[in-house]
């Protein structure tokens, strides 16, 4: 798949939401990325519906939910609702049966489906799943806040999930979330990612526009 870049909204200036998202629909970024958080399943709260529908409004480009909340299943047909594309919820949320019943119902939603998986779970829990789900959403960073520094072995786990997906022939893409930076996009790339989360290499630039334009051609 060509290389998409989705922003994450998180970092944006709330102060000046609807700018933000323009410069994104300008911007060489594929997707808008929302991370939503609850203050349980990760120790910050960021923002709910009303904010995601502000966004929606203005986004000409797919919408990406990541859910970073317990009983993400609670929410799903809301997300559908405002219009969103692809959600993705945590492995660690959920038991296996709540597992299986979310996929489903994000599914039976007309959405793309995506696990997530934080940095300390291995990427072997997700082989029973590969098959059923569009997307693995893999953390480099722990989830919770944007602008932490990237975590290295989150590499080889990529690397990992790629010949698993491969050796399955599941059709499945690697979305990578947290630290990621021109310094770390190609490798990343190459080993079988294709999507790639940007909450400060985009948005803590001063020219937000080139820095996306940056990360999509980084080499
Ligand atoms: C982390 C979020 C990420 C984060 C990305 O909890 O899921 O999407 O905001 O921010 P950066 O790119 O700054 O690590
Ligand atoms: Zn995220």
């Amino acid at each position: 798949m060509p290389r998409v870049i989705a922003p994450s909204m998180l970092s944006a200036d709330f102060g000046h939401l609807e700018r933000d998202c323009r410069m994104v629909n300008r911007s060489a970024a594929g997707w808008f990325h929302l991370d939503v958080m609850d203050g349980i399943f990760v120790p910050n709260i960021s923002f709910g519906f009303p904010v995601c529908q502000a966004i929606a409004r203005v986004a000409q480009k797919p919408l990406d939910a990541h859910l970073m909340i317990i009983e993400p299943w609670t929410y799903v047909e809301r997300f559908a609702k405002l219009g969103v594309q692809y959600l993705s919820f945590h492995y660690e949320a959920c038991n296996l049966r709540q597992l299986r019943s979310t996929i489903r119902l994000v599914r039976s939603c007309g959405m793309g489906v995506g696990v997530a998986i934080n940095p300390e779970t291995p990427a072997e829990v997700l082989i029973p799943w590969l098959r059923q789900i569009d997307y693995v959403v893999v953390m480099g960073v722990h989830p919770g806040y944007s602008g932490q520094k990237y975590i290295p072995e989150t590499t080889e786990k990529v690397g990992v999930l790629a010949e698993m997906i491969a050796a399955q022939g599941a059709d499945c893409f690697i979305q990578v979330d947290g630290g990621v930076s021109t310094a770390n996009i190609a490798e990343l790339e190459r080993l079988g990612a294709g999507v790639f989360v940007a909450g400060s290499a985009a948005f803590s630039s001063a020219n937000p526009l080139a820095a996306i334009r940056a990360l999509k051609t980084a080499k």
